[in-house]
This record gives structure tokens, sequence and C-alpha cells, in this order.
């Protein structure tokens, strides 16, 4: 029997959340995991200002009653004052990746110089990876396709349901079982 993977895109952004502006990032990350996943998923679509509690709230309500196995976040990662995305993620993660972050940052910075303004980071919530991106529309290519490949091997670690790629696209990484 097949699972339907759960995946929540929250975009972060106080302008976007008013309807000052269209949620443009929102969207790309929803376009980008329909053109790499291969496996049944569906999308829980959320936009939230940037306020430290009500970030957590919707990263909890995902990850605990929707039943999220990935949540990727967009904006509010920058110094400016409002922006509070990781700490929120680190508020409602048990275990930190730090790895994520380093690497986006690191494939980044070939494309920006600001790409160091970014305090992008990622975290585990029981069965649930949360995985903080830049709220620039062109930045979310940039960053998932550099960590992408190894988010499938990330969920089956902490029991969530086995997520397949189209290879062509993107081909995860799953080290041979030994
Ligand atoms: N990373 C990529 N790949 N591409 C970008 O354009 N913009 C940077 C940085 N990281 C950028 C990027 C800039 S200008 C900022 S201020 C920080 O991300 C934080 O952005 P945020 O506050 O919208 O999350």
């Amino acid at each position: 029997m097949e699972t339907t993977a759960h995946i929540g895109v929250l975009t972060v952004s106080d302008r976007a959340s008013r309807g000052e502006y269209e949620d443009l990032g929102g969207p790309a990350i929803r376009d980008y995991l329909s053109e790499v996943f291969a496996s049944p998923w569906s999308l829980i679509y959320q936009v939230v200002p940037d306020d430290r509690p009500l970030i957590a709230l919707e990263m909890r309500r995902m990850s605990d009653e929707l039943n999220c196995c990935l949540i990727i976040t967009t904006g509010g990662t920058g110094p400016a004052v409002r922006d509070v995305t990781p700490e929120a993620t680190t508020d409602v993660c048990e275990k930190m990746m730090p790895g994520f972050g380093e690497l986006m940052r690191k494939v980044s910075l070939d494309k920006v110089p600001t790409a160091i303004l970014s305090r992008q980071t990622a975290g585990i919530r029981a069965k649930c990876l949360i995985v903080n991106l830049p709220g620039q529309p062109k930045a979310i290519k940039e960053c998932l396709d550099a960590v992408m490949p190894a988010i499938p091997y990330c969920i089956d670690l902490i029991g969530g349901p086995r997520l397949e790629t189209h290879e062509h696209r993107l081909k995860a990484f799953r080290p041979k079982a030994k």
C-alpha cells in the first residue's frame, strides 16, 4: 500500500500574510516538489506573518496534527528585526540539523555574496523534518537542488514515508543497506 506523504509549505512574510503582495515563494516550492517527487504526496500550504509564536504554532499544527513528514519554510531568515523563522524552528525542534543551512549557504554563495545573511537552518520534530529557505523566490531552486538528494533518506531515518524522486530530475541518495 502506498502512503501519501504530507508536505507543509510555510511562507513567512508580514506583507504576504496581509495580502499586500502575492506570495511567489510558496507556489515556487510547490512547483519544485511536483517536478521532483514521483511518489504520492499532498500539499499543506500556509502563509503566516513574521511572528515567532505564530510560526511555531503553524509548524506544530503541520507536524503534529496534519502528520507532515516535511515542512519547507520560505522567508524570515535574514538579520532584520522581524526575521525570526530560524528561532521558531529551533523552538519546535528536538534536534537541529545544521548541515542543511551550511550546505545551502555554501551553494548560494556562488550566486550572491549576500547568501551569508541567511541564518537558515533545519531540524527534526518527531517524524517531521523542517527546512528553512530564504524568501527570495530564486533562492528556492538553488537551495533545494543542494539539499533535496539527502531529504528522502533523512525522512526514512525518522520513520516517515518513503519518498521517491524522478531520477532524471533529481536522484535521491540512500546509502546501501549494511
Ligand atoms: N540565497 C540564495 N540562494 N539566493 C538569494 O538570492 N538572498 C540572500 C540570502 N540567501 C539569497 C540567498 C539575502 S539578500 C538575504 S537578506 C537572506 O538570504 C535572508 O533572506 P530572508 O530574510 O528573505 O529569508
